[in-house]
């Protein structure tokens, strides 16, 4: 067995590196390629950002045009791995501009926090004090709310719950608006400075104290946020439909649609797959912008599941003439704090957005979702995924296969009218290498 690494963090860059082709015994070009990565002049901001840092992790940097929504028309900046998914959601934006746009409204901004602590008394004992105990909360936060309040935000109210299946474990859920920033450090400080002061509240009050003492477990944001949502809605006549209806009747394409979105409705393995399309347009926009994308994504798969049974965050109307379909997600976005501000990218990106605030943001995002997601149900009913996915494909393809320029034009020129796989490029490749 290989011996454990003592100080790993202390070392420097190129120390690190060193331990590193020395124990796996990496080839030489794998160094190499860690140096060529390092940013020539800006290496400094991406160091602080992370820890045990030896290079940087490139991913395009892609926009969407054409985006309109409530009327303005936005860039949208896109950060993803995936081919196609750009392009579909760019192919959307502009259907929809030219069919009303998006049209999003932020339902509620709401964040919560979670106290939790050992109590034996009653619950409702403790919510029959909300109010004195909300007094001591405003009290003892107000130095650390004091910013957050001047920008419209800070605690807005608490409820005492029992855990459930958990004798003498109960929760404060507290209550937070958090302006244009995502809120994860502020909720935490309050919540930690509410901890001690709530105990000693508890165990000094006549009606609530308990032989045991009531004590702090732990206090941490809920990335759960049912209440932190955007709706985005897009609606048009169904004979507008003709650019995505395929060989079918724009009523027939309608009537697919809607059953697919039935399905995702109804079956969760379709549900989940039918919102990692929509998650495909919004991941982009949060990595873009720089938000917590495991944060997003936890809160809106767990909402997904809200009924008891994960499924479609979308929902569809189809009347005798109008497709009305409709995303509904919780996005706890911000545009101030975190990385929002401090990767030059992320900069860019809000300045392509003109600096949006954190609502805005929300519904650039859920657009997003629904341009990818629009665009992936129209073409699973139609002609199906594969066809415009591996044509976008085709590039990584060819450079797997470590294609030259010549071979690439004569391989996208093969294949611009047939069907593109690992399999059928390879042996292109191998015919005209001949
Ligand atoms: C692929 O990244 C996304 C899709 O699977 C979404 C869907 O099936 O709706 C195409």
């Amino acid at each position: 067995m290989q011996s454990l690494i003592q100080g790993f963090s202390k070392l420097s860059r190129d120390e690190k590196i060193k331990v590193l082709v020395e124990q796996q015994q990496l080839a030489p070009e794998i160094a190499a390629s860690f140096q060529s990565f390092l940013h020539p002049k800006q290496q400094h901001l991406f160091n602080d950002i992370s820890e045990n840092i030896i290079s940087n992790f490139y991913l395009p940097f892609s926009l969407a045009p054409n985006f309109l929504i409530n009327e303005t028309l936005y860039m949208v900046p896109m950060v993803i791995e995936e081919s196609s998914v750009v392009a579909a959601a760019s192919k959307a934006a502009g259907f929809w501009a030219k069919n009303g746009g998006f049209q999003t409204r932020v339902i509620n901004t709401i964040k919560n926090g979670q106290l939790f602590f050992n109590w034996s008394g009653n619950i409702n004992a403790l919510n029959n004090h909300n109010k004195e105990i909300e007094e001591l909360i405003y009290k003892t936060t107000a130095t650390i709310t004091s910013k957050m309040r001047q920008r419209g935000g800070g605690i807005t109210g608490i409820e005492f719950k029992a855990v459930p299946n958990m004798a003498n474990t109960c929760q404060a859920l507290v209550k937070f608006q958090t302006a244009d920033s995502m809120g994860a450090n502020f909720i935490n400080t309050c919540l930690e400075t509410i901890g001690p002061e709530l105990m000693v509240y508890i165990n000094q009050h006549p009606q609530l104290k308990q032989e045991q003492e009531a004590t702090v477990i732990m206090a941490i944001l809920s990335n759960y946020t049912p209440e932190c949502l955007v709706e985005c809605k897009v609606s048009c006549p169904i004979e507008q439909l003709q650019p995505y209806a395929g060989g079918y009747t724009t009523r027939e394409f309608a009537n697919r649609f809607k059953t697919a979105v039935d399905i995702a409705i109804n079956d969760p393995y379709r549900a989940v797959t039918h919102n990692k399309g929509i998650f495909n347009g919004i991941d982009a926009v949060v990595l873009a912008t720089g938000n917590d994308f495991r944060a997003i994504e936890a809160g809106a798969q767990a909402y997904a599941a809200r009924n008891g049974r994960y499924a479609s965050l979308t929902n569809i109307e189809l009347t005798n003439e109008v497709f009305e379909y409709t995303l509904t997600v919780p996005l706890a976005l911000g545009t101030v704090g975190g990385l929002t501000n401090n990767h030059p990218m992320t900069k860019a990106a809000m300045q392509i957005l003109q600096q949006p605030s954190a609502e805005q943001l929300m519904q650039v995002a859920a657009a997003a979702g629904m341009a990818n997601n629009f665009a992936a149900v129209a073409s699973l009913v139609t002609t199906g995924i594969q066809k415009g996915h591996m044509k976008l494909h085709l590039s990584n393809i060819l450079n797997t296969f470590g294609a030259n320029e010549v071979e690439k034009n004569a391989a996208i020129k093969h294949f611009k009218d047939s069907v593109v796989s690992y399999s059928v490029v390879e042996n292109f490749l191998k015919t005209i290498r001949q």
